[in-house]
């Protein structure tokens, strides 16, 4: 996984057919997708329940490109081996979720992944100023998080903060929860790189008709490189 502050699009397979998450990857990676994004919840940190480790080694053989593992779980630690051992290629982990985040992205980078920080819509972005050496992306939510479709929250400020924290530094910030052609140009104006999208990009296609995949996926990195000048 090269670093690079390029726009990329990360569809959130919460939008897909869980029936048919290998063809979905796929599919979406088809379509112009750079990297694919995997919620995992727990019912206890966020009210809603997706699926494990088991579903994202299963997945996994799908996916060519980066599999963005977004662990909405508490307690971690237990669990970081299962989701490398599975093939994540980054896994993310909330600073909400437990008292010892700095060893939480520590075992991360043990464990082999590349490690991201999340921050809910109520934590300030001065939460990961002592961790910016020890992480690869931060990950700022734009909904509270465990549900897809919800509306957007507009966290540009915060963005801006964290960009300017980052500095030099080979971090990406990725922002999650209601982007949109609307909203992909106020989060890349911000600073952000990585745009995950879960209803703006599964909406109106299929597996068996994946073309507006293809059109959700460019109409969002069009807005978002039209902020960029
Ligand atoms: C929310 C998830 C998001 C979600 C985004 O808890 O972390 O990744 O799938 O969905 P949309 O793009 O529909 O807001
Ligand atoms: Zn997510």
């Amino acid at each position: 996984m090269s670093f690079d502050r390029s726009i990329k699009i990360a569809p959130s397979i919460l939008a897909a057919d869980f029936a048919n998450f290998g063809a979905e990857c796929a599919a979406a990676e088809a379509q112009g997708a750079d990297w694919i994004h995997v919620d995992v919840m727990d019912g206890h940190f966020v009210p809603n329940i997706t699926f494990g480790p088991a579903m994202c080694a299963a997945i996994r053989p799908h996916i060519k490109g980066v599999m963005d593992v977004h662990l909405m779980i508490a307690p971690v630690d237990p669990y970081i081996d299962a989701f490398a051992q599975a093939g994540a290629d980054v896994i993310t982990a909330h600073v909400e979720a437990g008292p010892h985040i700095h060893r939480t992205l520590q075992a991360i980078r043990g464990a082999g992944a590349k490690a991201g920080v999340a921050l809910n819509p109520g934590t300030p972005a001065q939460a990961v100023a002592t961790l910016l050496d020890d992480i690869d992306l931060i990950c700022v939510m734009t909904v509270n998080p465990g549900f897809g479709g919800q509306k957007f929250i507009d966290m540009g400020q915060k963005i801006r903060a964290l960009r300017s924290m980052i500095g030099d530094r080979p971090v990406h910030i990725e922002i999650d929860g209601g982007v949109d052609p609307t909203t992909a140009p106020l989060v890349a104006a911000a600073g952000a790189d990585v745009l995950v999208a879960g209803s703006a990009v599964f909406r109106g296609g299929s597996v068996n008709d994946p073309a507006p995949y293809g059109d959700n996926i460019r109409a969002i990195r069009a807005a978002a490189e039209s902020a960029l000048g």
